[in-house]
């Protein structure tokens, strides 16, 4: 199943957003394949913006990203990379739609409160940058019938 990397920024998760864009996600269909809350070192913020290093924010863009903790989860389902990249709307957020996060609760393209990944290629490097695989969940070996 496809797999994507999205984490709430350190502004989302200061402003209390995690459970808002965690709900989005969930709502709309995707499984939440891991998670976790934690403070990214310079290093990882270098490697894991590696493909910004020459421009002009990268320095601003590292500061911010290891300024406090971040939400890093893995998603997955059908399409969920491009889906997902649709549902965090525009990079700058005053191009981003309404109803997209965001649209909805960013204003400034620094502070633009999601990182979600942008080709399956990213997916699988950023995957691998923040997560171990045994600290992501396999579901076929859930039970299935609860309810
Ligand atoms: P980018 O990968 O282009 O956007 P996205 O997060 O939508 O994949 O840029 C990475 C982050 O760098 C972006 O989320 C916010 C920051 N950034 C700036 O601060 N200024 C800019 O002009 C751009 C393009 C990005
Ligand atoms: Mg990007």
């Amino acid at each position: 199943m496809e797999k994507t990397f999205l984490m709430v920024k350190p502004d989302g998760v200061q402003r209390n957003l995690i459970g808002e864009i965690v709900s989005r996600f969930e709502k709309k269909g995707f499984q939440l394949a891991g998670a976790k809350l934690m403070t990214i070192s310079r290093e990882l913020a270098e490697n894991h913006y590696g493909e910004h290093k020459e421009r002009p924010f990268f320095g601003e863009l590292v500061n911010f990203i290891t300024s406090g903790p971040v939400f890093a989860m893995v998603w997955q389902g059908d399409n969920v990379i491009a889906t997902a990249r649709n549902m965090m709307g525009k990079t700058n957020p005053s191009e981003a739609a309404a109803g997209t996060v965001r649209g909805d609760f960013a204003v400034n393209v620094s502070n633009n409160i999601i990182h979600g990944s942008d080709s399956p290629e990213s997916a699988v490097r950023e995957i691998g940058l923040f997560f171990k695989e045994d600290e992501l969940v396999n579901y076929e070996k859930a039970i299935s019938s609860w309810i």
